[in-house]
């Protein structure tokens, strides 16, 4: 029907479409309503536990077992910390292991949930609801080899980094502590001047970024994110990334800068890290109303889109890091 109208309809008409505003916003609306409904259609929001898919249920589980992984890191970790978490983990693990057997995701999960029992016991505290349901799991055949939960890591671990991209990006580790160093701002702009190496649609260079460096007005901008209780105040500086969607026309690229912008962000960590500093990317996953008080509190205009934000600091000389297992190529890399 699309291509049929294409044909028939005369140039001048088509350009009209073109140009008009009315119209190019109607086709913005009707594509981004299009993702909406997409994304109620295939997304895991509201599916009930028993009627996920094994990919549904597999990142529900990496995302609890990381709230150990994460909790256990911290510099002063909470005993018996996410105990709701845990209780539901285990029960989406049951469910998991039922339908799809001891799987390598399975058996993160199960190794996590065991090194939270002994965390908590090395701090003297019992997590019974937890030691109870452990018990009866250990009666499935687990794979123990399996490396998951907290590690240690020393700085020159971290700093040996350089010479080639493997060793780059496998020494790279979010960090959930840093030492209290301050980063010299130099640093941050030699970062930001690799970055922009970063490809982007037509060189658009549509990504920001904003330093912070007040400490009471870092305090302030993290209360606006979820994700960095228990070590965001130990962060010499805050970066928050976005992207300027006055770089992008009509309905087809409506979701291009959150691309070129996720691409920059990543770049901005590998840059970081090939400078020696430590980094945490923080998620602003938030509603419309929750990014517009940000915006206002951080100096940042609607029209940019926000992509993340990057705690960053000195390296400790030595710290734990989250294991932060990775699926297997096989599951990721599709040849056809
Ligand atoms: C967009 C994005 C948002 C993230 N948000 C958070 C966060 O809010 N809090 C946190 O502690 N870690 C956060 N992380 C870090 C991830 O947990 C981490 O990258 C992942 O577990 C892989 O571990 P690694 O970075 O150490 O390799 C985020 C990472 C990304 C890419």
């Amino acid at each position: 029907m699309k291509s049929y109208l294409k044909k028939i309809l005369p140039l001048e008409f088509k350009l009209y479409l073109k140009n008009n505003k009315a119209f190019i916003s109607t086709v913005i609306l009707f594509e981004s309503l299009y993702d909406g409904i997409n994304f109620v259609k295939y997304s895991a929001s509201g599916v009930n536990p028993s009627r996920k898919s094994k990919e549904m249920l597999e990142s529900e589980m990496i995302f609890y077992y990381h709230k150990i992984e994460k909790g256990m890191v911290m510099p002063n970790p909470r005993p018996k910390f996410g105990i709701k978490s845990i209780e539901h983990l285990i029960k989406l693990l049951k469910i998991y292991v039922q339908k799809y057997g001891v799987t390598e995701t399975a058996n993160i999960t199960f190794k996590c949930l065991n090194e939270y029992v002994i965390f908590n016991s090395n701090l003297g505290e019992e997590v019974s609801s937890v030691e109870t349901e452990i018990k009866k799991l250990r009666q499935i055949e687990w794979n123990n080899e399996i490396i998951a939960g907290a590690k240690e890591v020393e700085k020159s671990e971290i700093l040996g980094i350089n010479s080639n991209f493997e060793n780059l990006a496998h020494s790279r580790y979010s960090l959930r502590d840093f030492s209290g160093e301050n980063i010299d701002i130099d640093l941050v702009e030699k970062a930001v001047e690799i970055a922009q190496k970063t490809p982007s649609v037509c060189n658009r260079q549509s990504s920001r970024v904003y330093l912070y460096k007040d400490k009471e007005n870092i305090k302030k901008l993290l209360k606006h994110q979820n994700g960095n209780r228990g070590f965001g105040h130990l962060a010499d500086k805050l970066l928050i990334i976005t992207t300027r969607m006055d770089h992008f026309v009509g309905s087809s690229e409506r979701n291009q800068h959150l691309v070129d912008g996720g691409m920059y962000s990543m770049s901005i960590l590998y840059a970081l890290h090939s400078l020696g500093v430590g980094t945490c990317p923080l998620n602003l996953a938030l509603d419309n109303s929750s990014s517009i008080k940000l915006k206002k509190d951080a100096g940042i205009g609607n029209g940019e889109a926000l992509l993340m934000m990057i705690a960053i600091g000195g390296i400790p000389e030595k710290t734990k890091v989250a294991v932060s297992n990775r699926r297997h190529v096989k599951e990721v890399l599709k040849i056809i």
